[in-house]
Parts: structure tokens; sequence; C-alpha cells
């Protein structure tokens, strides 16, 4: 399958990149800027995209292998991936007296013909608004380039080689601010590369069907499913690829997980042909073992520790033999360290939050580990979650955290507490998918994540004429592309009134509801 190499040199948009060239049907893969290029020019890479970066050229900034400009394939380079290219190439790159961010005009020359610079300029309108974040410019443009477009600032925008398949922007066409912008990278990569659209769902599930079946031969493979998106489709990977017999999934009800979870995850397990379901009720060793746990980080390590030493022993009790594979829900983007990547090992295991287990880390070692998303984007994984039958319940189901209730109920963890939180939180929920917002799409799916946190105070209010002391219950809805930063949902008043008057005639021991309006930073998503 024909593919696009994109050499990261950190910038925020590497990813976006990615993405697009992939909508276009062309795989994708990102490696560091700085890697060395033998082993990644494999025969299937019909061309490489330089990256932006928050460094400059004369700076801190990272190069590539020299093979890149010898290896004879297409390149594109991106804002420091052009400036990368004309200071390696011996041309001079400069500061601007101010930086250049956001909306410019930039006008382009077309080019009658055939050959592959007149089908790189045939991408680009002869005038449209690109999106540019830059503080430096060209000042002299490396040999054998020449200027096609430039900003209504004044400053080179495109550029190319005369003779070599070598282009740059000084915009970001991988921005939904850039007009045109897939048209540009469609150019790029279609036109100039020649790649063939290669790359969908419906290949995707057949190649992992074929290279499922090799790894795991005849070997039960074990997949810990945690109910979420990842997961659950990962399972439907497994299942839709091997002998139902033959995959093993395993979920443990913790007691901290939300209402009906356990019965929902059953049910959409057995939907996709699951045979040998393992559901490890533990909710009392959870409940104890957090018991009198009021500090966040102690709750965290007691639970990430229990659930380590559960998993363990239920895994021991399935007696597999040693061969059994594991698999995990890994997506691409836990797989790369995109912005930090430059310089550093590309293949880190995103950390944040997860508890490195000894056996991922065991099977890992022992090459038994199997990742059927691995080289998916979150909104791939949706798609094939779909393809494969998948509900879309849980196809676009909000992010829930490993730890559950137990960092949404602030202090220590009860049954009681638990309960509580389940109620409310189920009618929260119910309620969002059940109005509309301005989109037309409901309020569930026009939030990112939304969830009811149980405060550890009560205050006063009056039932009839009786005085009540009720649990303060706090709400957040927030908007986000990755729960890296996020943004407070803006409800209309009237759905945040009706919400918590349901909840609290509905929930008798919450007797006050709030809106967190917090963004982060600086506020973190979840409050513990
Ligand atoms: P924060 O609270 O750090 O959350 O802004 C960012 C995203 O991560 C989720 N989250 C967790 N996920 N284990 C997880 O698997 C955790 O301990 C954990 N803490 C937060 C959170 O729900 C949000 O989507």
């Amino acid at each position: 399958m024909d593919k696009i190499l994109i050499l990261d040199f950190g910038s925020q948009t590497t990813q976006l990149i990615g993405r697009r060239v992939r909508d276009l049907g062309v795989y994708t893969e990102i490696i560091p800027g700085d890697s060395p290029l033998e082993a990644a020019l494999t025969q299937d890479v019909k061309g490489i995209i330089l990256s932006g970066s928050p460094e400059s050229v004369y700076g801190e900034g990272a190069a590539p292998d020299k093979k890149v400009y010898e290896c004879g394939l297409p390149l594109l380079g991106i804002c420091y991936g052009l400036h990368r290219m004309t200071h390696d190439l011996g041309g001079k790159v400069e500061p601007l007296p101010k930086m250049e961010y956001g909306r410019i005009e930039v006008k382009v020359e077309k080019r009658e013909g055939s050959g592959l610079l007149s089908r790189f300029l045939q991408g680009f309108k002869n005038s449209f608004t690109a999106w540019m974040s830059h503080g430096d410019t060209l000042t002299k443009f490396a040999p054998g380039f020449k200027e096609y477009g430039s900003s209504g600032t004044g400053f080179p925008a495109v550029v190319a080689h005369e003779e070599k398949p070598w282009f740059g922007v000084q915009f970001h066409p991988e921005v939904t601010h850039c007009e045109g912008g897939d048209d540009i990278l469609g150019a790029f990569v279609l036109g100039v590369c020649g790649c063939a659209k290669g790359w969908s769902m419906e290949h995707y599930v057949e190649e992992l069907g074929q290279s499922l079946k090799e790894r795991a031969g005849d070997n039960p493979v074990l997949l810990l499913i945690s109910g979420g998106v990842d997961s659950t489709v990962a399972g439907a990977a497994l299942l839709k690829t091997l002998k139902s017999e033959q995959v093993h999934l395993m979920y443990m009800d913790t007691g901290l997980m939300r209402k009906n979870e356990t019965a929902a995850v059953r049910a959409n397990l057995e939907k996709l042909g699951a045979k040998n379901l393992h559901i490890i009720i533990c909710e009392d060793e959870f409940l104890s073992a957090l018991k009198g746990k009021a500090e966040p980080e102690e709750k965290r390590r007691i639970i990430g520790d229990l659930f380590i030493t559960i998993q363990e022993r239920e895994v021991a009790r399935l007696k597999l033999p040693d061969s059994y594979l594991l698999a995990q829900g890994t997506l691409y983007t836990d797989l790369i360290e995109s912005g930090k990547g430059v310089g550093k090992k590309a293949h880190v295991i995103k950390s944040h939050h997860n508890v490195a287990s000894p056996l991922v880390d065991a099977k890992r070692k022992a090459g038994k580990i199997i990742e059927p998303l691995d080289r998916l984007y979150k909104d791939e994984v949706r798609k094939l979650g779909r393809l494969l039958g998948v509900d879309e319940e849980i196809v676009c189901r909000h992010p829930f955290p490993g730890p559950g209730l137990a960092v949404r109920i602030l202090g220590e963890v009860t049954k009681e507490k638990c309960d509580i939180l389940r109620e409310a939180d189920a009618i929260y929920i119910e309620e969002l998918k059940n109005r509309r917002g301005s989109s037309g799409k409901s309020l569930y799916d026009e939030i990112w994540q939304a969830f009811a946190v149980l405060l550890p105070i009560r205050s006063v209010g009056v039932a009839g004429d009786v005085r009540k002391y009720g649990w303060v219950l706090a709400l957040r809805a927030i908007t986000s592309a990755d729960g890296m930063t996020a943004d407070v949902y803006p409800f209309e008043t009237r759905d945040l009134l009706e919400i918590s008057t349901r909840i609290t005639n509905s929930v008798k021991d919450v007797g006050r509801v709030t809106y967190d309006i917090s963004s982060k930073p600086p506020a973190t998503i979840e409050w513990e």
C-alpha cells in the first residue's frame, strides 16, 4: 500500500497532516524528524512531508537525515519543513520583524502543463486565505528554487524547485482554517507522488484479518475490556477475524462503574459474538481497599495496584497455555509522541494516567502483544467500530477514566456514594442524549465529555416543610479535541435548570446542583 512518510519536527499540527492525508485515502506514518531514514524508506513510501516546528533552523531545530535529499522522492516542506530544506540546501532563513499568525491571503502563479510542478500548482486557487504561524522567513532561496506564491504581507508562501520534485509552503494546509488545504495536500500526495488510494477501513479490516490470523495461529488471545470505545472495537476486530472460541475477553466490574455498565458490556460483547467472556465482579475488594482513603493520588495508586493484582490472579485462573497472546486497544496516537518526538525515542507508550502492568510488560518482552488498532486515529477507530457492527452508543461514547467513579467522588469512596452518583450521572447523560443542540445533534454528541461529580460537602435545603441536608453535585461538560485542553460547554440556561430540577427531584440524597465553569487549563477535566 502506498504510503507518505511524515518527518515530525515537533509542530502541534503534525498529527493533523497525517489525518488529512489519510482522509484522502493514503496511508501515513509519522517518525521523528531526525530519525535515520535507511529503514523507514521502504518501497511503499511514495513521498515525504517535512512538518512544522516551534524551533528555528538557525536555533535548536532538528535536522533530517541527509538521505531525505538523496532518495529521489518528492518532498513537501510545511513551514519549518520549508525552512529546513532552504537552510540545508544552501538558502537562507531569517527572523521576521514580527511573527505572523492566523489568516493571511496568498496569491499563486499557476503553470500550464503536465509536469510535476504544474500538477502541484493545480492544487492551489489563484488567491486564497491561508493559515500561518511563523516567526522566520526565507531571505534567500536555495539554488534551483523559485517562488510561485507570496503572502499579502510580501513574504514567500509557495516555493518549488525547478527540476526536482521538491516543494514548500510557508502556511499550514493541514489546518481547517486554510482554504482549500485538502486540495493542496491532495495535489502533492496524489498528483505529484502518484499515490494510489489504498487506505480505507474495508482494506484495513482485510489486512488486519490476515495479520491477526498469522500472528495468533491457533493460540488463544486475551483482551482486557474496559467497556470504552477502544477496547470494545479491539474486541470486535478480534471476534470478526479470529475464531470466537480462541478469543477471551476479560472485564472487571470494580463497583466504580456507571449505572448498568456491566450488563451493557456483556450484552454488547455477546452481540459481537463473544463466547469466552470473563466478567469479574470485584466491587467488594475495591471498596474495602478504598475504605477511609481520601487523598486522590493514594486512591489512584490503590486502584491501580489492585487492578494488577486481580488481573494477574484472574488471568492465571483461566489456565491459558503460555503461548497465549495479549491484545490491547492501543491507538496510533498512544504510540507516538508528536510534538515532543524530535530527537527522542519515537515509540514510547503514553504513560499519562495508565498504570504499567507487569503482565503487559512481560508479554511485550516475549513478543506476544497484539494491538489491532495501533495504526488508527480515534475517529478511524470509530469508523472501524461501525464497520464491525459495534453499537453507535459505544462508538460515540465519551471517555471514562480508568479509576472510574472513584475520581468523581471527592474524598472517601463508599458504596452509598457510588449509588448516588450513578443515579445522578445516569439522569444527566440521559438528558444530554435527549436534548438537541444548535447544530441539530444531541447535546451529548456536541459535548466531548460530560459527567457528574459528587462533592464531599452537604448543604441545607427544604423538602416539603422539612429541613434537608443533602449532598452537593457538580455537573461537568466540556468541548475538546483530545482532552489535553478543554473549554466549558456553553449550555442554554434552560437546559441546565431543567436537568438540575430532574436530578434533585429524582435523587433524594442530592440537595443542590452546580455547574463547573472552569476550562482546562487552569482546571483539569476530572476533579481529582
Ligand atoms: P484530566 O483530568 O487530566 O483528564 O484533565 C484528561 C482526560 O483523561 C481522563 N483521565 C483518566 N483516564 N485514568 C484514565 O484512564 C485516569 O486516572 C484518568 N484521569 C483522567 C479524563 O477523563 C479525561 O478524558
